[in-house]
């Protein structure tokens, strides 16, 4: 007799029951029962289809100096006012409709200063979330709380926040919403990076998050380059598979010479990966005392002598997962030393100033959890890893502004890896379930975010953590 199977499961993987729930009724059945089919999200460096529209509140020209630097034309918005109301056949108001759908709203809030201001978002965002494509994203650029010494926009600033969030969690079809926090002289070419990630399918999987962007000198053509990592070797720990070989992966697409970073026993799944990017591998142990100075060593000997590391992505992680109660030192200092002390040790040789480490403009990006920022059952050594990353990056990030080092991290929610595969099925369902995206990640939407983190054009972007997670419910 066959197993008896879950009908999650059963609905996840019939092509018969996909198809059923993909019909009106199925749908809507489906919908109340919390399992119709995920959207597919637009990923890669594609923009959206559909016109991107440009709103700006009084005399705000951030966004649209941003967006005319990156070449990206733009419309008008349609903004609904009770003037531009008309009466329907029923004699209800009808709002203001854009014509089709429309791809993206860029929403430049950087001149607001009264509650009042406020009226213009609602006014701008009514006729555009009805009229938002599949994978559309809105993007809201405002300035951040902490850059106004006046309380009222302070204040709105943050309010702002839940202003994305709620955006972000009514969008349907994919479609996303994030919020830009900027300094007063923070320029287009500063910001371009982040405007562009974020309309592009890059950002797929973030949805929700707001970061700052700093005020930092950034060139033209470095604000505009689609390889920025061309000349510029980056090292990728645990790069044999997972997250790891999706970093890998996208930094080499962006023009990055990769030196992938793995335990010896995963050798030859390593050499695969960079045999394919045409990087180096460096079989090693990341919590050897040396590994730092390895590492560096490794790019001077294959680089030459006056080769620096440009950035280092610290993405080799593990799970010990055990309830308190049954959670003995070996595992708590397996998951201690891997995620957490040999970056430490690491970050410390690679910015000695040796051959083959750190050049100074270079970047640290780090890898969290919503595991470290919520906390999570069973998994005390790795959230306590995983929220000490937020620490690193927190404290790192001052210490490095002069040597112009950027370091940053994602915290990533549920991402399909091996990692993931191993948690029980109907627990893993719920995961992927919960985030406003209804689906898991995937490997390269961490990838994506992480290149645009080190990307020499967001030199203003430091001491952030960018969510990777759809929205997820954990830890909001
Ligand atoms: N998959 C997820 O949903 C998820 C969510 C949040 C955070 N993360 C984090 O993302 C990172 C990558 O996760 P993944 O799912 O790809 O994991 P994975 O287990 O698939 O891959 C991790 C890689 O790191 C390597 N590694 C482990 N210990 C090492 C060591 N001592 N020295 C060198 N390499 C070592 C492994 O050999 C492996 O190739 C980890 O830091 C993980 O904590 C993953």
């Amino acid at each position: 007799m066959p197993a008896k199977r879950d009908p999650l499961e059963v609905i996840a993987t019939s092509p018969l029951a996909r198809a059923v729930v993909s019909s009106p009724l199925g749908r809507s059945v489906a919908a109340k029962l919390g399992v119709s089919p995920a959207p597919e999200l637009r990923r890669g460096r594609t923009l959206p289809a559909g016109p991107v529209v440009l709103a700006a509140l009084h005399d705000g020209t951030l966004a649209a100096r941003t967006l005319a630097l990156l070449g990206i034309d733009t419309v008008a918005p349609v903004v609904d006012t009770p003037d531009a109301r008309t009466v329907g056949e029923s004699g209800r108001p009808v709002p203001p409709a854009y014509e089709g759908r429309i791809g993206a709203l860029v929403l430049d809030l950087t001149a607001l200063r009264v509650v009042e201001d406020l009226e213009y978002a609602r006014g701008v965002l009514r006729p555009a979330v009805r009229a938002l494509e599949r994978s559309g994203r809105v993007v809201v650029v405002a300035r951040a709380p902490e850059s106004y010494d006046e309380l009222e926009p302070r204040v709105l600033a943050q309010g702002l926040d839940g202003l994305n969030r709620t955006v972000a969690k009514e969008l349907r079809g994919g479609a996303t919403s994030n919020l830009v926090w900027v300094d007063p002289d923070t320029t287009p070419q500063a910001l371009a990076s982040t405007v562009r990630f974020l309309l592009e399918g890059r950002s797929a999987y973030v949805d929700g998050q707001s970061w700052r962007v700093a005020a930092a000198a950034v060139d033209d053509d470095v604000a505009t380059a689609v390889r920025p990592y061309e000349g510029r070797i980056v090292a990728v720990t645990g790069a044999a598979r997972g997250i790891g070989a999706a970093i890998a992966r996208t930094l080499a697409r962006d023009g990055a010479t990769v030196v992938g970073i793995d335990v010896p026993a995963s050798g030859e799944a390593l050499a695969t990966v960079v045999n394919e990017i045409h990087g180096t591998a460096l079989q090693l142990d990341i919590t050897l005392p040396d590994a730092g100075e390895r590492i560096a060593a490794h790019v001077a000997e294959r680089y030459g002598q006056e080769a620096r590391l440009y950035a280092v992505v610290h993405n080799a992680g593990i799970t010990r997962d055990r309830m308190l109660a049954n959670l003995e030192e070996k595992g708590w200092a397996a998951v201690l030393q891997v995620n957490l002390a040999a970056q430490l040790r690491m970050n410390e040789a690679l910015l000695d100033g040796r051959v083959g480490g750190l050049v100074d403009g270079g970047s640290i990006v780090g890898i969290s959890s919503t595991s470290g920022i919520a906390g999570n059952k069973g998994q005390a050594n790795y959230a306590t890893s995983k929220a000490a990353i937020v620490g690193l990056v927190r404290a790192m990030a001052p210490r490095l502004a002069s040597r112009g080092i950027t370091v940053n991290a994602v915290g990533p929610g549920f991402i399909e890896t091996e990692m993931t595969a191993a948690i029980p099925y109907l627990q893993r369902t719920i995961f992927q379930r919960s985030n406003s995206l209804s689906q898991g990640g995937k490997p390269v939407d961490v990838a994506e975010t992480i290149a645009y983190l080190a990307d020499p054009a967001s030199a203003g972007v430091t001491g952030q953590v960018v969510r990777v997670c759809g929205q997820s419910l954990v830890g909001q």
